[in-house]
């Protein structure tokens, strides 16, 4: 497997340490090394890391390449028929706001909580997140996946400080008690960790041509009731 990397920042930067600790072949691209559709060629598959605006700049481009793509780029809305564009083209894409394994348990948890309504008569759901004053986004892509699962409104609290990778804290709050659901980042291995997890899916051949959600193919293939 041949990895593009798009962006070798604080996150892809995690990437390339594990690509050459695996001595798995690759291409960096970066602001000075820009991608575009022909140096791309001869690579399996693309894995992002860059910022949601500059990754939304070379969508078209990347579609065009007809090769497979990995994203973690956050901070962008997907054009409306993406996912039947993807398939149309037989294109298989994966993305997610966080490529943390251990993001799928939390969001196990977080559709258990979702179901507050049918236990309590009174109560409220609110989030803080807090991350690096570099962050370009706010609330994070993380924030807005897990107000999703929840499946309810609620307030979001986003504090940019120092140098935090990223912390996540949903609060269930009744007029007795309360639960609070955390995740920290440690190390941005993990999202680096998760990108290549992906990529080795698609470059196994393990998923279908379309935009597919890290968390579903990780939750279908290894989280169902039968795994
Ligand atoms: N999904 C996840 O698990 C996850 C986890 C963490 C972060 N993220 C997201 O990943 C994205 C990147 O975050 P980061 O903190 O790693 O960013 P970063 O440190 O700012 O790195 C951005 C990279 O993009 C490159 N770049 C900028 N403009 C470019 C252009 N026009 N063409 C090609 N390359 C260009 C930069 O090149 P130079 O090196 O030449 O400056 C740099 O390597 C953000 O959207 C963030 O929210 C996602």
């Amino acid at each position: 497997m041949k990895i593009a990397l798009l962006g070798k920042g604080k996150t892809g930067g995690k990437v390339l340490e594990l690509l050459q600790e695996q001595n798995i072949p690759h291409t960096v691209f970066d602001s000075q090394n820009k991608p575009t559709v022909e140096n791309l060629q001869g690579h399996d598959v693309i894995i992002s890391f860059l910022s949601g605006e500059v990754f939304k700049h070379y969508l078209d481009l990347l579609v065009a390449t007809k090769i497979p793509v990995v994203t973690g780029s956050t901070g962008l809305e997907w054009p409306l028929d993406f996912d039947s564009d993807l398939k149309r083209k037989n294109l298989k894409w994966i993305y997610a706001t966080n490529f943390s394994l251990g993001m799928n348990f939390v969001q196990q948890m977080i559709l258990t909580l979702s179901k507050a309504s049918r236990i309590f008569s009174q109560y409220k759901f609110s989030m803080s997140e807090v991350h690096h004053t570099k962050k370009l986004d706010a609330p994070s892509g993380t924030a807005l996946s897990w107000k999703k699962w929840s499946g309810h409104e609620m307030e979001i609290e986003s504090i940019r400080e120092g140098d935090v990778i990223g912390i996540h804290e949903l609060t269930l709050t009744t007029p007795n008690e309360k639960i609070t659901l955390r995740h920290e980042a440690l190390d941005r291995r993990i999202f680096a960790e998760g990108a290549l997890f992906a990529a080795s899916k698609i470059n196994d051949n393990k998923i279908g041509p379309g935009l597919h959600l890290f968390q579903d193919i990780v939750q279908s293939q290894y989280l169902t009731p039968q795994g």
